[in-house]
Order: structure tokens, then C-alpha cells, then sequence
């Protein structure tokens, strides 16, 4: 057990020299495995050998896909984590493996979905934590603190989901005030810039690189039919070609940037206070809007080719796969999942 993950973390430090960085490393053969030829090599699966290879190689006949979407040891960050979509995926990074994941919200303390979620992640054992922050998305200070922390306590940072947004009621875009408008690109735009510096600063620290998973939105590449919605379209838009950006500026330190764009998804939210149920009309994502407007679910549902929404667990293995080695090639790319909302 520790010899193999020994064995991993030489061979990920061996394939860590960024391929651009040597004209000779990009000339050098090597010979594969299986001895059948030589070409180029400029990186190695930290599970090598792997695929046809292993296969050519006479490698042990074991199936290695799984063991590529592990995420055993490494410690991840998640923003919007108390609930919804953000406390689905954070759930998932621990099943995958990951030994903590920080979640961070704005309460000051984790709410009775996420103390669920904590002790469920704790049952499965290995080791597996859910671990919980408080801070504001849109305050870079307190963004970069809560990283520095992480990276103090775990000596290692290599999976950021950024999941905090926030929605807007529907609001003409001719009269748009200018305060709504800051308020949604403050959650949505610098928010998730600053979750991506908190985590991002920790993996180039590490030096280990790292995926770093913005979400964006469907409403980032389309516009929702009688939606009026400019903020948060204007936002996720934002989204999408920050991933692109930051991909190309981190990936010589083997950190990789995505967007997952997802479409119409329900996510329930119980509010724990009298306060909350007020707030929670212009505060939640999916539920304001079904709960209030039952008849948005048919229409909704008829807005893609798959007939209805999506489940929040059915991210759970898009986001596994951006924040594992098995989408080591994957960059500045938008993945969208919609059920097909988009391609209509
Ligand atoms: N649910 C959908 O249909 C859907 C579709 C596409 C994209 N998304 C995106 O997915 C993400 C999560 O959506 P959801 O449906 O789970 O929403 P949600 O409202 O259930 O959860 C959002 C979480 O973000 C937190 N948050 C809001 N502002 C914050 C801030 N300033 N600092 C820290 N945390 C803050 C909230 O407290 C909440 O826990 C959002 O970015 C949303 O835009 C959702």
C-alpha cells in the first residue's frame, strides 16, 4: 500500500517538468514498455503502465479505470458547500477518495444537510473527512486565508470546486439596477476568481498541480427562454472564459482549470429560520423558482431532449472526473451538462 502510493508520487514528481520547458525533453524516445518501438514521451500516468500498454507490456491483468478516478490522499476545496450542488460534489470527492474536503459557506455554522453529510462521509471510513469553513466568496482576504489554512493543516491543496452563485428574480434588462447587477457578479465572477486564487496559490505552493473546477452555468453559453436573468448570464459567462484564461496561464505549473456547465438541476433547500424564508426567494437557485412556479417544471422539462431536470448526483461523476487524474488532458475546456438543453 504505502510503497505503491510512494511509487506514484515519484513518478508524478518525474512527469512534473512542464514538456515546453525542454526542446530536449520534447526530442527524447523512449521506449514503451512493451519494447515493441520507441516514441516521444513527454508524461507518464502515475498509474503507467496503463490502457493498450499494459496490455502490449504483460502487465497483471488488473482494470485500472476506476484506480484513475481516485482521488486517495488529496485534499480538496469547495465553495457553496453548505447545500446543494456544492455539498453533492463535495460529497463525492470523498467517496472518490479524497482525505478532507473544505467546505465553505457563508453561516457561521454548517446547517443539519451538511452535519449529515459529515457523519455519512465519516462512516465510510479510510480515513474521509468533510471539514467546514465560514467565509464570504466575495471577500479575497478572507479567500486567501482560509487556503493558507487549508495548506497549513493538510501540507497539500489539489481540488478546488468553486459552487457558490447566486440568482436573481427575473428583472428587465432595461431597468436593471446597477446594485443588483454588482451583487450577482460579486458572488458569481469575482467570487469564484478569488475561491480559484485561494486554492490555486496552495497548488503552485505544493508544487503538486491540481484541477480547479469552476461552475458556470448552461445560462453562460445560452440564454433561458423567458428568463430574464441578465446578471447571471452576464456572470457565468464570465465563468466559462475565466476557466480558459487561468488554464492557460496555470498550465505550465500543471494546474489545470475547467468549467461544468450545468442545466436546469433541482436543488432543494429547507430554510432553518424565519429569516431565511424570506431571503430564500431571491437566494435559492431552482427551488424558489419550482416551488413557487410549479408549472416551470414542465416547461423546463420540455426544454431538452432528455423530457425532464437533472438530479444533483448526476454531477457526481463529471465532477470526479475533472478533479482526477483521469482527465489529466482536459484544460480549459466548458463541459456542459444539460440533458441536452444546450444542443436545442
Ligand atoms: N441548480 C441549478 O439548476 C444550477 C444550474 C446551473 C448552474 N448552477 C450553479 O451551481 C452552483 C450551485 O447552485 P445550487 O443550485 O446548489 O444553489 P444553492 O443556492 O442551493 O447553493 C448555493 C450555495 O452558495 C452559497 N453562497 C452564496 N453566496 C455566497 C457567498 N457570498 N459566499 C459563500 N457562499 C455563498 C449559498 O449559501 C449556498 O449554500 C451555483 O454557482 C449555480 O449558479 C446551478
Amino acid at each position: 500500500m504505502f510503497a505503491h502510493i510512494s511509487r506514484q508520487i515519484a513518478v508524478r514528481a518525474a512527469s512534473r517538468a512542464h514538456p515546453l520547458s525542454s526542446a530536449i525533453a520534447r526530442r527524447r524516445l523512449t521506449t514503451t514498455p512493451s519494447g515493441l518501438g520507441s516514441r516521444p514521451v513527454q508524461s507518464v500516468s502515475p498509474l503507467a503502465p496503463i490502457g493498450v500498454e499494459a496490455a502490449l507490456a504483460g502487465a497483471p491483468a488488473e482494470p485500472k479505470i476506476f484506480a484513475e478516478f481516485a482521488l486517495t490522499d488529496r485534499v480538496a476545496l469547495v465553495s457553496g458547500a453548505n447545500r446543494g450542488l456544492g455539498l453533492e460534489m463535495a460529497l463525492a470527492l470523498a467517496e472518490a477518495g479524497a482525505r478532507a474536503v473544505y467546505c465553505v459557506d457563508l453561516p457561521a455554522a454548517p446547517g443539519a444537510e451538511w452535519e449529515a453529510v459529515r457523519a455519512h462521509v465519516a462512516r465510510m471510513g479510510g480515513g474521509r473527512r468533510l471539514e467546514y469553513a465560514s467565509a464570504d466568496v466575495r471577500d479575497q482576504e478572507a479567500m486567501w486565508d482560509v487556503g493558507d489554512e487549508v495548506g497549513a493543516r493538510e501540507g497539500r491543496l489539489d481540488v478546488c470546486v468553486a459552487a457558490a452563485g447566486v440568482l436573481r428574480a427575473h428583472t428587465d434588462c432595461l431597468e436593471y439596477p446597477a446594485e443588483q447587477f454588482r451583487e450577482v457578479v460579486d458572488v458569481n465572477a469575482n467570487g469564484v476568481l478569488f475561491t480559484a486564487q485561494a486554492a490555486g496559490r496552495q497548488m503552485a505552493r505544493f508544487g503538486n498541480g491540481g484541477s480547479i473546477v469552476l461552475i458556470a452555468s448552461m445560462s453562460g453559453s445560452i440564454t433561458n427562454r423567458d428568463h430574464a436573468w441578465v446578471s447571471y448570464n452576464s456572470s457565468k459567462a464570465a465563468v466559462v472564459q475565466m476557466a480558459r484564461s487561468m488554464a492557460c496561464e496555470l498550465g505550465p505549473r500543471k494546474i489545470r482549470v475547467n468549467s461544468l456547465s450545468p442545466g436546469h438541476i433541482y436543488t432543494t433547500y429547507v430554510p432553518q429560520t424565519a429569516q431565511a424564508t424570506a431571503r430564500a426567494i431571491v437566494d435559492v437557485m431552482t427551488a424558489a423558482y419550482l416551488d413557487t412556479q410549479p408549472e416551470l417544471l414542465d416547461k423546463w422539462s420540455s426544454l431538452n431532449p432528455l423530457g425532464r431536470i437533472g438530479r444533483p448526483d448526476e454531477l457526481r461523476g463529471v465532477v470526479t472526473w475533472l478533479a482526477s487524474d483521469a482527465s489529466s488532458f482536459c484544460t480549459g475546456s466548458d463541459i456542459l451538462v444539460s440533458g441536452g438543453h444546450h444542443a436545442w
